[in-house]
């Protein structure tokens, strides 16, 4: 394509080379080297005149932001299968199209929830301490001690393609699944897969819970202290979502109490600002946001963002373009 024709893509973070040199190849592409984080006026500003943004779960595309954008931007491809950042409704009704990046990550979240789940039923966490901090002595019988994985039921909240991975992985330590989700999904794809239509019922049957769902209105703060006191005693919650669909307050009181044996968190609340009380808590095994966080997955993300892209300025529909 000759320069001029090329579509203004503005680019809110760095991303990994393979990508940007795929983006430099096809776009005039304002880029972010020093990986700055735009805020408010900051993002108008980078943003001014593109025809498109390749936009990060770090963006705050609220409707406020949408409504500052150029009238030259039309879409909205994010580097990431969330886009809670991203207000969609107002995107529509300014006519921007919104795309992600689903697919790509599912495999790598998945062994990331695996991680937390051995992590946090086997503290990993508070190992890691006692060998980097002196604190082990001696082989000890009694303990600490972990809890077992190998035959206990693990529910999945949300089973759609994360969720149902991480199934797969948990059929491999001979767990039980079970999953609660809108609704009941084929036999074929359940593969045995308990499914539960009633929240606080399904919540009684998990001795490991882990959080698949997408952030929304409806599963933002959906893991109360109520819903958490349906849990059995000394279960563990894992969350590779989105920190908002856990209540702090809850699930901090719960590993507190040791009504809940134990955490393992990839996201928080306000991230990476998370409630300081979490960092003190021996019982939680914490990453930071570490899920689709591989080479290979984070160059997928970026050629989907990019296909998406390259759909849309070719005139056609980009394959994950998502709807309000
Ligand atoms: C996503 O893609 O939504 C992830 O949270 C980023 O790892």
């Amino acid at each position: 394509m000759p320069e001029l024709a090329r579509p203004l893509l503005a680019v809110t973070r760095l991303l990994p080379a393979a990508v940007e040199r795929r983006i430099q190849e096809s776009y005039n592409a304002r880029l972010n080297p020093d990986d700055t984080i735009f805020e408010g006026d900051a993002l108008i500003a980078h943003t001014d005149g593109a025809d498109g943004i390749l936009a990060s779960p770090t963006d705050k595309l609220n409707a406020d932001i949408i409504a500052k954008l150029s009238a030259s931007v039309r879409i909205i491809a994010t580097f990431s299968v969330g886009y809670d950042h991203i207000d969609v409704k107002a995107a529509a009704a300014r006519g921007i199209t919104v795309t992600n990046t689903p697919e790509v990550l599912t495999n790598a979240t998945a062994d990331l929830t695996m991680l937390l789940l051995l992590g946090a039923a086997r503290g990993a966490s508070w190992g890691d301490r006692m060998v980097r901090e002196k604190q082990w002595e001696i082989w000890c019988p009694t303990g600490p001690l972990g809890v077992e994985v190998n035959g206990k039921r693990l529910g999945i909240l949300g089973f759609g393609r994360i969720g149902s991975t991480v199934a797969k992985r948990a059929r491999g330590f001979d767990m039980e699944i079970h999953y609660h989700d809108r609704a009941r999904i084929s036999p074929d794809f359940e593969a045995g897969a308990i499914f539960h239509p009633d929240l606080t019922e399904f919540l009684g049957h998990c001795d490991f819970l882990t959080i698949n769902c997408a952030s929304t209105p409806e599963t933002q703060g959906l893991i109360n202290a109520e819903r958490i006191a349906a849990m059995p005693d000394g279960a563990v919650l894992v969350n590779s979502a989105r920190g908002d669909i856990v209540d702090d307050d809850a699930l901090i009181a719960a590993l507190q109490s040791g009504k809940l044996a134990a955490a393992g968190l990839d996201v928080f609340r306000g991230e990476p600002d998370i409630d300081p009380r979490y960092r003190s808590l021996e019982n939680a095994f914490l990453l930071p946001h570490l899920g689709s966080a591989t080479k290979e997955t984070r160059d997928a993300m970026g050629f989907r963002a990019l296909d998406n892209l390259d759909a849309f300025f070719a005139g056609g529909t980009p394959g994950d373009a998502v709807t309000p």
